[in-house]
């Protein structure tokens, strides 16, 4: 069958079917993707035109074909161990530590909410198990939600192949899965599997699976993103409500809570970000010395009042950092001098040497981010470009280069969403500014560039689901 393209009204009838049943926001960049989904539907549904299906979908027998629908629309890309500085955080802090305050009642309440199939809460399962032995007489409930029957299906299967394993150490690989020689694949051992329990759950018409404050810890990984503005604040709202005081929030590398939340703490954790619902200063001190909450962050929203373009040319006046040694005269001019001499190594160096005085600043994360890029060293400048973005959403010239190393990593989907954000932030520039570490483009240029970046990113994602989709039929 052709593949039949989506009409203007057609298009704006099934965002506005997705955005009412999961909150999905489809805009006109992703329209083709939308058409590509419909036509796949069309065909198992047994229908030659676009109106019919629709008329299927919201008809009285409709529920079904519309979860069919959405297991087509959704987005399940995810790893084990996916987000490496999220993982040493749980793994160093946050699991230690919930496991010291519960030690009186032993009971620890977890959901990972966007679960796909299954990767995310298994990783939480397996860091617990490195911690408990599996007769330890906890009461622990991993409880897992997704809106994808799709998903879930393979989620209750826990058997995986190779790909979902490509930030997975080999040791954690051995240890907690068992490869079935018969069928096929890695499948995850029992002591891991039973901490958890999957449940098909609408995360913005359902009621949330937890009592008011029973959740210590939270997963809302890369979902979001597929959210406007109003589902996400009113979804953050509910999972606030959920968690208990010092319950923690993990949201995707992409995803922040400026301007949707101010109730949680945003704090730092070795390499990573994390958030925390409100508790007593002093027992927060006490566990974990070394992170700062949003307050402390302040200093960078003014920066991003001042504008980013503003903020790179004035280099040196918000260095002034009162808890902190202040650095070298100028060290932010030496960096940008070492880029624009083309001396990575030594602007890597300069830019460590700033981080390392004043962690908070998102533009000596982003230069650290471009110089270690420029050198090839693509792993670390994502660690770094990663905090660039959380400190400040807002830097484009970060989300841009944060695309192209994730690109180059293969991680088609987030490049994608890096690059779309680059462009939309992108737009708050002066559109002739000029970014003379980036080839001297202008902001215009840059952002049209971003756009066709993003366009190419999902169109190697969406090739890839079509090849695994076609090996499975
Ligand atoms: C990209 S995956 C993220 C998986 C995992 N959290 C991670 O970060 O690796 C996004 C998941 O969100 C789910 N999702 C999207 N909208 C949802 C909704 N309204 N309710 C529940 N899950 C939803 C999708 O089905 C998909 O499995």
């Amino acid at each position: 069958m052709n593949r039949l393209p989506l009409s203007d009204a057609e298009f704006a009838a099934f965002a506005q079917l997705l955005r009412d049943t999961a909150g999905l926001a489809f805009d006109l960049s992703r329209r083709e993707a939308l058409a590509f989904c419909v036509n796949e539907r069309m065909r198992a549904s047994g229908c030659t035109d676009v109106g019919a299906y629709l008329a299927l979908l919201t008809g009285p027998a409709g529920d079904a074909e519309r979860q069919a629908l959405l297991d087509e629309v959704t987005i399940p890309e995810t790893h084990f161990f996916r987000n490496p500085p999220q993982i040493r955080a749980l793994r160093k802090h946050v699991l230690p530590e919930l496991l010291r305050q519960a030690a009186g009642t032993k009971r620890l309440r977890i959901w990972s909410a966007g679960c796909s199939t299954g990767e995310e809460p298994y990783t939480i399962a397996m860091l617990l198990r490195e911690l408990l032995p599996v007769s330890s007489g906890w009461d622990i409930r991993i409880i897992a939600t997704d809106i994808s029957t799709r998903a879930l299906g393979a989620a209750e299967a826990a058997r995986y192949a190779e790909r979902a394993f490509v930030m997975t150490e080999p040791l954690d690989q051995q240890r907690f899965f068992y490869l079935d020689t018969d069928r096929g694949g890695y499948v995850v051992r029992d002591e891991v599997r039973e901490l958890v329990e999957f449940r098909h759950h609408n995360l913005v018409t359902d009621a949330p699976p937890f009592e008011a404050g029973e959740l210590d810890l939270v997963l809302c990984r890369n979902v979001t993103i597929y959210f406007d503005r109003t589902t996400t604040k009113r979804l953050m709202q509910r999972l606030h409500g959920c968690l208990r005081d010092g319950g923690y929030l993990f949201l995707g590398h992409a995803e922040t809570l400026w301007q949707i939340s101010d109730d949680f703490s945003l704090v730092p954790l070795g390499d990573a970000f994390v958030y925390r619902r409100g508790e007593p200063a002093s027992e927060r001190r006490a566990v974990l010395p070394d992170r700062r909450t949003e307050d402390e962050l302040r200093p960078t929203r003014a920066d991003r009042r001042r504008g980013p373009i503003n903020r790179r040319d004035v280099v040196d006046d918000v260095m002034a950092d009162s808890a902190t040694p202040s650095p070298p005269v100028r060290p932010m001019l030496a960096v940008r001098t070492a880029v624009a001499q083309g001396k990575y190594a030594e602007a890597a160096d300069l830019a460590a040497e700033i981080v390392t005085a004043t962690p908070l600043r998102s533009e000596a994360h982003y230069l650290h981010g471009l110089a270690l890029g420029n050198l090839g060293r693509d792993g670390e400048a994502l660690v770094v470009l990663r905090k660039a973005v959380y400190l400040d959403p807002e830097d484009g010239f970060a989300h841009f280069l944060l695309g192209g190393c994730l690109e180059r990593q293969g991680e088609h989907l987030a490049a994608a969403r890096s690059y779309r954000a680059a462009a939309s932030t992108l737009g708050h520039r002066p559109f002739d500014a000029v970014a003379p570490e980036l080839g001297g483009r202008s902001v215009a240029e840059l952002s049209a560039l971003c756009h066709e970046l993003a366009l190419r990113a999902e169109g190697t994602v969406r090739g890839d689901e079509n090849v695994r989709g076609e090996r499975h039929r």
